[in-house]
């Protein structure tokens, strides 16, 4: 597959795992819906930085500004991850962690899909980015706990 395509993808099932951790009331249930979204999150930033930066990089007049923005993003991702993994679903900044994590999934989705995505693509063929796609998809399989 694609690799823009594969992390697209990746976005849209954060979008709806946090649209899902919005309609769930039960802090069991929230915790366990949050704990998904910061799964899918580590390796999300783990197949972006290992496999989708570094030849994006190479490959793409300017992408190296761009990446670098979202190196940053990522590292505020996982710092308010390492916040979260310290709390309890019914602490009272559990839900406002979640938010503020929300917010800059948000922002970083837009980057990567308004800027970055689209001269990656323009940059690379098809055939590169379905091989990255693959290692992604490897990289994937091999570190997931759950079928
Ligand atoms: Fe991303």
């Amino acid at each position: 597959m694609n690799a823009i395509a594969l992390l697209t993808d990746d976005h849209r099932k954060v979008e709806a795992l946090f649209q899902q951790f919005e309609g769930e009331a039960d802090p069991v249930r929230r915790g366990d819906v949050g704990d998904s979204i910061m799964a899918e999150l580590t390796a999300h930033a783990e197949a972006e930085e290992t496999y989708f930066y570094p030849e994006a990089r190479s490959a793409t007049p300017g992408a190296g500004e761009l990446t670098d923005e979202s190196l940053k993003e990522h590292q505020q991702v996982k710092d308010v991850i390492a916040q979260i993994e310290g709390m309890q679903p019914e602490d009272a900044g559990y839900v406002p962690a979640m938010q503020r994590l929300k917010q800059l999934v948000q922002h970083h989705v837009q980057e990567e899909e308004g800027e970055l995505f689209p001269k990656v693509s323009a940059a690379m063929g098809e055939e590169r980015l379905s091989e990255i796609g693959s290692r992604i998809d490897e990289m994937k399989k091999a570190s997931a706990p759950r079928a």
